[in-house]
């Protein structure tokens, strides 16, 4: 009985846990001019229905000096400025997305920085206005991905 319960136990944890260590998370963030144009719906829908899991999901703005750090790796190209006024300009979704794969995966659904260089079917084709306003940010590394994600969110806004 006791042994039974033992192997029912192993048998239901052992999927969950080799599933967890096959996922990986990446960070996104639905930008200002996609969400004011009504597209956040939209993006979201097409994040999940190409198979990633929203573990945390926030509706926020970020501060100038908020979007100046997060963006400070770009601190020395000529477009950081419009960049972070732009993206303090209103609300945005962050989120952080689970996957086998995920950063390399969302980058392919978002497509090229450039709409016009993106792929037919990616996010940043159907929803971008510009290689500055191309309504969605996709983390470009695991590392990345892990410190844009504690960025917005603190451990219990995970699920
Ligand atoms: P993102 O994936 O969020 O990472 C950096 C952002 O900088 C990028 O998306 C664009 O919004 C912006 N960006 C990159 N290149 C340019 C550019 N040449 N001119 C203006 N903005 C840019």
């Amino acid at each position: 009985m006791f042994c039974a319960r033992i192997v029912r136990s192993i048998r239901l944890f052992l999927p969950r846990f080799f599933n967890n260590l096959m996922m990986n998370r990446t960070f996104t963030m639905i930008k200002p001019e996609a969400v004011a144009a009504g597209n956040a719906g939209k993006i979201i829908d097409m994040i999940t229905s190409n198979g990633f899991k929203i573990i945390a999901l926030k509706y926020t703005r970020l501060s100038s000096e908020e979007a100046g750090i997060f963006y400070e790796v770009h601190k020395e190209r000529p477009f950081y400025g419009e960049l972070v006024d732009y993206m303090a300009s209103g609300p945005i979704f962050a989120a952080i997305l689970e996957k086998d794969n995920a950063v390399e995966d969302f980058r392919k659904l978002i497509g090229a920085t450039d709409p016009a260089q993106a792929e037919e079917g990616t996010l940043r084709k159907r929803f971008a206005e510009s290689k500055a306003k191309n309504a969605v940010h996709g983390s470009d590394s695991d590392d990345n991905a892990a410190i844009e994600g504690n960025f917005f969110f603190s451990g219990r806004e995970r699920y």
